[in-house]
Parts: structure tokens; C-alpha cells; sequence
């Protein structure tokens, strides 16, 4: 049964672009077939806590006899690990807050990225490798290859290297920008740009969501 998990992070519950494009994939997901299903962990809404102890970054083994972490946040813990060991594929909505990703979703990160679990550490172990993950990074100004800005994105990277590099998921990245033309008047000439960046991104979380599947 292909099951896709769909985490979302924005703090906006009314005109979000990464909410409306994680909306298409996991509709265009569910569209696929009867037998296609979507878990659901909305970040913002229901947000999991700061790491609460260093000794969850380690597997128990890799743990020091001191390091005696609580029962309930090894237990959130798992839960965590055991809904993305469960996924066929996971899109994330990861907007842009402050050049970097919005504390929930790093929340989530660091329950999820794990040595000795998750990323290999005394052993050559990945478990996670090869999953596809779709990331949707939607942000108010504009940041891609040849932008002024380019260099200034710390959404993304943070999120390749933890999931892509360490962890060996399959990180598909799919942005958004220039989402603040709506607010701000200055901005109103980019419209055209802006409409043209959200449509691409529209077609593509349809296409991978396709793709994922055949
Ligand atoms: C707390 C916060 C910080 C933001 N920081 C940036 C930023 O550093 N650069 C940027 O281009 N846009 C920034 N924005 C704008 C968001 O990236 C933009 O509104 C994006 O569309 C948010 O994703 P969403 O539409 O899914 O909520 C910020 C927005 C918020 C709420």
C-alpha cells in the first residue's frame, strides 16, 4: 500500500503557498488509487517539542550509562521514526523563515536524524536510503541559481544535508518564491513572475507525485 507522509510547517493556516502545493501532492498522491493513503503531521499545529535531551541523537546502545533519557520522549521518539520507516515517500512543506526553516520543522529534524538509527555511525547502516522525500520550500523573495540571493538560502541546505547526505534519502527540492507579492506594493511588477514560479511548482508536485508511483 504506497503511503506518502505529509509534514507541514507553515504558520500560516489560511494563504499558505507550501500548505496549498503539499495539498496537491498528497491529493494527486490519494487521486493514484484506492489503495494510496496519506499520514498527516501538521508541525505548526500540533508542534512536537524541542529536543529535550541530548541523549536522543544517539542510538540507546551509542548511549553513556549516565545518559538515562525520559520514557515518553524516547517514546515520541520512535513514534516518529517508525511513521517515516513506515512511508513509501514523505513531501515536507519548508518555508523560508528568517533565511532558514521554521523551528518546527527543525523540531522534527531532531528527533528524526539519529546516529546509530538513522545515519550510519558504528555501523554502516542507512535505513532510510533511498526513500524519496519531496521538499517544498516557498519563500517571500527570490533565492535560485543567479539571484542576487542565492547564497543567502539556509532553508534548503540544513535540509539536503540532514536528509539527502547523512540520512540517504532521495531529496527532490521544489521552490516557490517571490510568495510576498501579495503583501507587499512594491513587489506588484514581480506579480507575473511570481504566478509563473507557483504555477511550475504546481505542475512539478503534480508530475513527482506521479512519478513516485510508476
Ligand atoms: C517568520 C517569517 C520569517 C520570514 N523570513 C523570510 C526570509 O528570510 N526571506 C524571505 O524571502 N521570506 C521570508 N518570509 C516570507 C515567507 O518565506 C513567505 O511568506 C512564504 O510564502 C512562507 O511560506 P508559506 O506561504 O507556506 O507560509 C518570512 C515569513 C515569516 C512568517
Amino acid at each position: 500500500m504506497p503511503a506518502l507522509l505529509r509534514l507541514d510547517s507553515s504558520a500560516d493556516l489560511t494563504s499558505s503557498t507550501s500548505r496549498q502545493l503539499t495539498g496537491v501532492f498528497a491529493d494527486t498522491w490519494r487521486g493514484l488509487g484506492p489503495r494510496h493513503s496519506v499520514i498527516e503531521r501538521d508541525l505548526h499545529v500540533s508542534p512536537l517539542p524541542h529536543l529535550p535531551d541530548a541523549a536522543l541523537h544517539y542510538a540507546r546502545r551509542l548511549r553513556t550509562e549516565d545518559e538515562r533519557p525520559d520514557p515518553s520522549a524516547e517514546q515520541l521518539q520512535d513514534e516518529l521514526l517508525a511513521e517515516l520507516e513506515a512511508a513509501d515517500a514523505v513531501v515536507i512543506g519548508a518555508p523560508m523563515y528568517n533565511w532558514s526553516i521554521p523551528s518546527t520543522l527543525k523540531a522534527w529534524l531532531d528527533h528524526v536524524h539519529v546516529l546509530g538509527t538513522t545515519v550510519p555511525y558504528d555501523t554502516k547502516d542507512q535505513p532510510l536510503a533511498g526513500k524519496p522525500v519531496v521538499v517544498i520550500s516557498s519563500r517571500g523573495l527570490e533565492y535560485g541559481p543567479g539571484t542576487p540571493d542565492a547564497d543567502k538560502d539556509h532553508t534548503i541546505p540544513p535540509i539536503v544535508q540532514i536528509l539527502g547526505t547523512s540520512m540517504g534519502m532521495d531529496v527532490t527540492i521544489v521552490t516557490a518564491d517571490l510568495t510576498a507579492v501579495r503583501r507587499v506594493p512594491a513587489m506588484a511588477r514581480l506579480a507575473g513572475r511570481a504566478q509563473a514560479s507557483l504555477e511550475a511548482a504546481t505542475d512539478r508536485v503534480r508530475s513527482l507525485a506521479v512519478q513516485l508511483n510508476t
